[in-house]
């Protein structure tokens, strides 16, 4: 029986191989992506741009399924709720959503995706440069005239 189950989980995972997933990087258009200030930008593309744009640096096991099922469905889910790569397109009042939103996240370690740094060190946020990154999302908030000031967030 154990011996069936196993054969069958081997066959199963062999089979999986063959569904492909879509791994795309929509064209750029560079009139309407983020230019922010350099080191705000070395943050977002080390821990929000390989699922927040159209720059995806596909890792190797989005080759393996499941797991790039996983991965392509974060990278889907993840334009669609935010894209630097569409920044300037953005309707104001759902830029202001994510920013808020991105704040929060941002402080509550929910982004970048926990999972996604256990294969991305270097995307793990330092205390400064979390502070660095909000504050630049408040920034953001400012300038489109949101009177919420960041109530939910005070790291200092
Ligand atoms: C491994 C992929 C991945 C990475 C890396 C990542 N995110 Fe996300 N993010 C997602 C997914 C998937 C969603 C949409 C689903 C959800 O809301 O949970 C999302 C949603 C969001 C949202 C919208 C949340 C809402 O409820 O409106 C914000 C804001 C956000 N991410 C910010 C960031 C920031 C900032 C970074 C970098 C510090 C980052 N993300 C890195 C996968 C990722």
């Amino acid at each position: 029986m154990i011996k069936k189950i196993a054969l069958f989980a081997i066959v199963i995972l062999f089979a999986i191989q063959f569904i492909g997933i879509d791994k795309t990087n929509p064209p750029i258009d560079a009139a309407l992506t983020l230019d922010a200030p350099e080191e705000v930008m070395t943050l977002l593309k080390t821990s929000c741009y390989d699922c927040h744009s159209n720059e995806t640096v596909w890792p190797y096991y989005s080759d393996i399924a499941p797991v790039s099922f996983f991965v392509a469905a974060h990278v889907e889910d993840a334009r669609s709720a935010l894209n630097f790569s569409q920044w300037k397109a953005i309707d104001k009042k759902v830029k202001t959503k994510r920013l808020k939103r991105a704040i929060i996240t941002v402080k509550n370690e929910m982004m970048a995706l926990p999972s996604y740094l256990l294969g991305h060190e270097d995307a793990r946020l330092s205390y400064e440069e979390k502070v660095l990154l909000t504050d630049w999302f408040q920034s953001e908030l400012d300038k489109l005239g949101s009177d919420k000031k960041n109530i939910f967030f005070d790291l200092r």
